[in-house]
């Protein structure tokens, strides 16, 4: 997938967790001019809505590429290509340091979580927006529970954790951040359009490839598209979060 498309699925995915974000800022009582580190920002979905609240944005990202990406972004935000494991910040530097659909990805989440907490001032927050846990995902009908298969299966190879979800409240709290929330982003399902399909099929597909044959690829497509159009379909992917004080 091209860089630009990617940031068209992170656009999307942002859309799922916006009510959550609405609900963690007000706990956390966020304020216009408070500064706020995105750590693993990808192609900066979110800087619009951050720095559309008014916070001061930094991003931080390992891929350079997708560096580059939130860079061209509007919107005044300074992005560090850097190792979320080892930040290039001070101690107590940042008022709110978040995260969305990273820690998944991280070699050591435990380290990249302190890192967080060191980074964030006395007071200030360290949240996990969304972590997903693939392991207990439910597919169906049929059709979707074997592409599910295949796709925690390319997951797995892709090298995220597919449990990190469940893992996040003990995270947080072995870390010794205060006051630990954690909670579940709570599904929500419209009549399935063919649209929808089509924008959850291009991911799909993109996790299959280079797993299944092309030829299965397009008869599992067929399928599930009908079940789809059908209204029997229902995907969900339990997806934690967390938030807790320096
Ligand atoms: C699924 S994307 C999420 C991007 C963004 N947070 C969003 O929701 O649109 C995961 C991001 O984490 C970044 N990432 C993975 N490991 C990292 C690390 N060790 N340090 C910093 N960023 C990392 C990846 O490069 C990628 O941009």
């Amino acid at each position: 997938m091209k860089i630009s498309d990617w940031h068209e699925r992170f656009t999307l995915q942002s859309t799922w967790t916006r009510d959550l974000r609405n609900f963690i800022f007000r706990k956390i009582d966020a304020q216009p001019g408070q500064t706020l580190l995105d750590v693993g920002v990808g192609t900066g979905a979110l800087l619009d809505e951050y720095t559309g609240r008014g916070l001061q944005v930094i991003g931080l990202d390992l891929d350079l590429e997708n560096c580059q990406f939130a860079n061209l972004h509007p919107s005044k935000s300074i992005i560090f290509n850097a190792d979320a494991h080892c930040m290039p910040f001070k101690q107590h530097q940042f008022d709110l340091t978040v995260t969305h659909y990273v820690l998944l990805w991280v070699r050591d989440p435990a380290q990249v979580v302190a890192e967080m907490k060191r980074v964030t001032k006395p007071g200030g927050y360290v949240v996990a927006f969304a972590e997903p846990d693939y392991h207990s995902r439910i597919d169906y009908p049929e059709a979707f529970q074997d592409i599910g298969k295949i796709q925690n299966r390319s997951l797995a190879f892709q090298g995220i954790d597919l449990s990190m979800g469940r893992k996040l409240g003990h995270l947080f709290r072995t870390i010794g951040l205060k006051d630990v929330r954690l909670g579940l982003l709570a599904g929500q399902w419209r009549y399935p359009e063919k649209d929808d399909f089509d924008h959850e099929w291009d991911i799909i597909a993109f996790d299959l490839g280079g797993m299944v044959p092309v030829e299965e690829i397009l008869a599992m497509k067929e399928q599930a598209l009908k079940s789809w159009l059908d209204g029997e379909a229902t995907v969900f992917i339990p997806t934690f979060y967390a938030y807790g004080m320096v």
